[in-house]
């Protein structure tokens, strides 16, 4: 495929099922029966890699533990996890090579928020993020600057690179032109052929046992991204928004468009205004189409739980899936899809 229809369909294609993880359970039950809880606490989770982030936050949730050590808990088991190259080690890096990562948290009684963006070699951001939230008098760090913060807080300095978002990377560049100076392997695998860019994330948000409610996005951003761009995932209303009166709720996808829209926030203000959280995921899924005048070729995904612990989510396409955990256990689900 030559230099410009590669890029046409990267166009065309960026997005689409993304904010999804590589690795992801295959069992899911449909949403329909996700929505209500009669009980708290909750936790609701994006992607098929929510399982794993619920399992972990519900070790402190599940023992009347409070949101905002679970959110953290859930969302440091992904980003530890080099087989996920959606966020933290692991993560799929930027045009040149490296993995920056983003990162936002919010914790509701607290009334409170910290970010961290475009942060290098440090595993867990959302721990770094919590330690802005909490030891500064600010609510986000960038770049060289929160390295050095979580430097000064003991993180250790890593290599996040794996070799396979390494070699990932590699064919994204060897395959991007035939009219530079990088060429493929003679044996391409058929999955390397159009790598399309991801925006794998994750979102995690809990209601615990005291109806506190707290959140955190998680992210290696757009894939082979200009360095220094940042998504929607640490800018506080967009990929994440958190109010303890009302509810949370979370993007993954085209952080672009959710940026614009001020997408989490307008969530929780749809929920504070009487809707559902499935209603209000929905308002902003169908607010972001129509700025595209019904045709959005690209793909956004919301999550949401309000302050009773009912769950919701939506995306512009299908294929979103979602975990939550409340007293029916731990089970992955489809979010409704409103272009399909
Ligand atoms: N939603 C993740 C990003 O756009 O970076």
């Amino acid at each position: 495929m030559g230099d410009l229809s590669r890029r046409d369909f990267f166009k065309n294609a960026a997005g689409v099922g993304l904010g999804i993880s590589f690795f992801e359970p295959i069992l899911f039950k449909r949403r329909a029966t996700a929505g209500v809880s009669a009980s708290l606490p909750v936790i609701i989770s994006s992607g098929g890699h929510g399982i794993k982030a619920n399992e972990a936050a519900w070790q402190i949730l599940g023992k009347g533990g409070n949101s905002l050590d679970a959110v953290e808990k859930g969302a440091n088991v992904i980003e530890s996890d080099p087989e996920d190259m959606s966020v933290g080690i692991g993560g799929l890096p930027n045009e040149e090579g490296e993995v920056e990562l983003d990162a936002s948290i919010m914790s509701g009684p607290d009334r409170n928020a910290g970010a961290v963006g475009g942060i290098k070699y440090i595993e867990n951001p959302c721990s770094v993020a919590r330690l802005v939230m909490e030891r500064t008098d600010h609510v986000m760090i960038v770049g060289e600057g929160a390295l050095r913060f979580a430097l000064a807080h003991g993180f250790q300095k890593k290599n996040l690179l794996t070799d396979r978002a390494r070699e990932r990377w590699l064919r994204w560049k060897e395959t991007m032109s035939d009219k530079d100076d990088w060429f493929p392997p003679k044996e391409l695998k058929e999955a390397e052929k159009d790598l399309v860019q991801t925006y794998g994330t994750i979102n995690v948000l809990a209601v615990d046992v005291n109806g506190n409610i707290s959140g955190i996005t998680t992210t290696s951003g757009l894939s082979f991204k200009i360095p220094g761009r940042l998504g929607d995932s640490p800018i506080i209303g967009a990929g994440l928004y958190v109010d303890n009166d009302v509810g949370a709720a979370g993007a993954t996808g085209r952080g672009e468009e959710v940026i614009k829209t001020c997408g989490s926030f307008m969530v929780v203000e749809n929920m504070r205004r009487g809707m559902s959280p499935q209603q209000a995921c929905e308002d902003v899924v169908k607010r972001i189409i129509n700025w595209h005048g019904g045709k959005a070729d690209f793909q956004d995904n919301f999550v949401a739980i309000n302050k009773k612990g009912e769950t919701g989510a939506a995306s512009i396409r299908k294929g979103f899936r979602y975990a939550v955990y409340n007293e029916k256990g731990n089970n992955l689900y489809e979010g409704v899809g409103l272009l399909d």
